[in-house]
Formats: structure tokens, sequence, C-alpha cells
């Protein structure tokens, strides 16, 4: 099985996602919140506080088009739509997550604003210069072509436009407690460090606004606020197996300091 995809087909992401949202004592049928569906639908380090806090650093407007790589089930998408009012475009390559993005999109009546294509981050299937804004979160872990992918964000941002992303990077040892939330194995993993990360974001014409390493910030956070998972509750574990050991995993990693994660906004030249 891909790290990429759920463990899912379309048809039966679709229906534990309306499930779950029934067993959280929600109506699927009345108009959701993006912030009900927070804990479901952010699935990165951080969840929607980290969306929230990227929201601000990147600034973005009304008026911005937005291009969300990698969306999953594009929780950053409805957030940025319903929050700051800007179009947004997702492009996702698992079927299974674009299937269950439209579905929440529909469920919270933000389809006007947002549209979901299935695409890679290595092929963007958009013209030169169509987005303000690129946004990626927890995707480039799984992508080894980082000049390629860089590359594309710089092709389809606008002079001036700026591309807001936060992501794990390697720390001073290669990763060693598998499964990881994105890598089952270390075969899938494609970390680099944020030197090297800053390094290919210049070479391909960016120039950083803001670059930080948060590592130490989320651990101390998570600690205060660990709260275990609540059956009834929306969660990531609607569509991510092994999410208890993964999420420990990744914690330890971060705390062992063979991982950092980094966020950053960088423009366009
Ligand atoms: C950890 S999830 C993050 C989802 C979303 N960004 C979020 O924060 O909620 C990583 C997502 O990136 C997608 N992805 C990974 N590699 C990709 C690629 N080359 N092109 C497009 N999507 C990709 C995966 O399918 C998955 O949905």
């Amino acid at each position: 099985m891909s790290s990429l995809a759920t463990h899912y087909s379309a048809r039966d992401i679709e229906a534990r996602i309306l499930a779950a949202i029934r067993a959280a004592g929600l109506d699927p049928e009345q108009h959701l919140s993006p912030e009900e569906l927070g804990a479901l639908d952010h699935f990165h380090t951080g969840g929607l506080r980290a969306s929230r806090e990227l929201l601000e650093l990147a600034q973005i407007r009304a008026e911005d088009h937005v291009l969300d790589i990698g969306s999953g089930l594009g929780g950053p998408a409805r957030l940025l739509a319903s929050t700051i009012g800007c179009r947004v475009d997702c492009v996702e390559m698992s079927p299974d997550y674009c299937a269950g993005a439209a579905l929440l999109n529909r469920l919270t009546g933000l389809e006007d604003r947002i549209t979901v294509r299935q695409g890679s981050a290595l092929a963007l299937p958009f013209a030169d210069d169509s987005f303000d804004v690129v946004w990626m979160q927890n995707v480039g872990m799984n992508i080894a072509d980082k000049r390629k992918l860089y590359e594309e964000i710089f092709r389809v941002l606008e002079p001036g436009g700026r591309y807001a992303f936060q992501e794990m990077a390697a720390g001073q040892v290669a990763p060693s407690h598998f499964p990881l939330p994105w890598a089952t194995e270390p075969a899938d993993s494609f970390l680099v460090s944020p030197d090297e990360m800053r390094s290919a974001l210049g070479g391909c014409g960016f120039i950083a606004e803001v670059f930080e390493d948060t590592s130490d910030t989320h651990l101390s956070r998570t600690l205060a606020n660990a709260t275990p998972a609540m059956p009834g509750r929306l969660g990531l574990a609607v569509f991510v197996v092994d999410l208890a050991q993964k999420a420990a995993n990744a914690r330890r990693s971060l705390e062992e300091g063979e991982v950092r994660l980094v966020r950053g906004v960088f423009r366009v030249n």
C-alpha cells in the first residue's frame, strides 16, 4: 500500500466520513462549518492551529487566488476560503482524498470557491503565472525530486507571488521509528535538511520572507495539550490506519532530533 493513499476506495472514504460526522452528533444535511471539521480534515503536524498560524504568516487576501498542493481532504483550503474568502484550487494525487474533499466542500457549502483536481505536484495542471499564493502542508516529505517540485511551484506563481508551507525536514540522523504518518517504511520518506530546503528554493528563484524551525514550540504545546482520542470524536483515524502508532513515532522522531518541523513563506523574485 502506497503511503500516499488511504486504505479505502473513494466511495468508502465518503461513507466513512459521513458515518464519523453523524457519530460526532453533527448533521451532514445542515451546513457544517470548517471549524467543526477541523480535527478530521487538517492532516498535518499541529492540525487546524498550524493552518491558522500559516495563514497569518502568509497574509493571504480575499482577492488572492490560491493553489493548495497535496490538499488531502481539503481542510486547509476550506479554512482559507471561509475565513479569508479567497478562491482555492486544490491538486491532489489520490482519488480517495479528492472524493473526500469534494464531499466536504459540498457539506460546508464552499464548492463554489474551491475546486479539486486529481494531479501531481510534479506536473501541475495549470498555466504559468496562475496563482498569487501556493500553499503546501506536510507533502514534500513524499516527494524525492525537490528541484522539480519547486520549479513547478515557481512556474505557476505570478511575479511577486508567495509560497507558504510547512514540512518535516531532516534532522541530525535518519528517521528510525516507522511507520510515520507520511512513510510506512524508510523508502517512502524523502527529507532534506532545512538548509538544503532553503538552498533548493533559492536556486529556483525564491527569496525567504519567513523560514523557521517550529519543532520545539510544537513539542511543548502538544505536551501541554495531549488528549487521548475519544470514541465518537472526529479525527484523522477515520482515514489513517495505525494513527496512534504513527503519531507516537512522529513525536518520538521530533523529540530525538531525527526530524525537524519547519515552515516558511518564500516570495518569487
Ligand atoms: C499528510 S497529507 C496532507 C494533506 C493536506 N495538505 C493537509 O494538510 O490536510 C499529504 C497529502 O499529499 C498528497 N501527495 C503526496 N505526494 C503528492 C504529489 N506528488 N502530488 C500531489 N499530491 C501528493 C497525498 O496524497 C496526501 O493527500
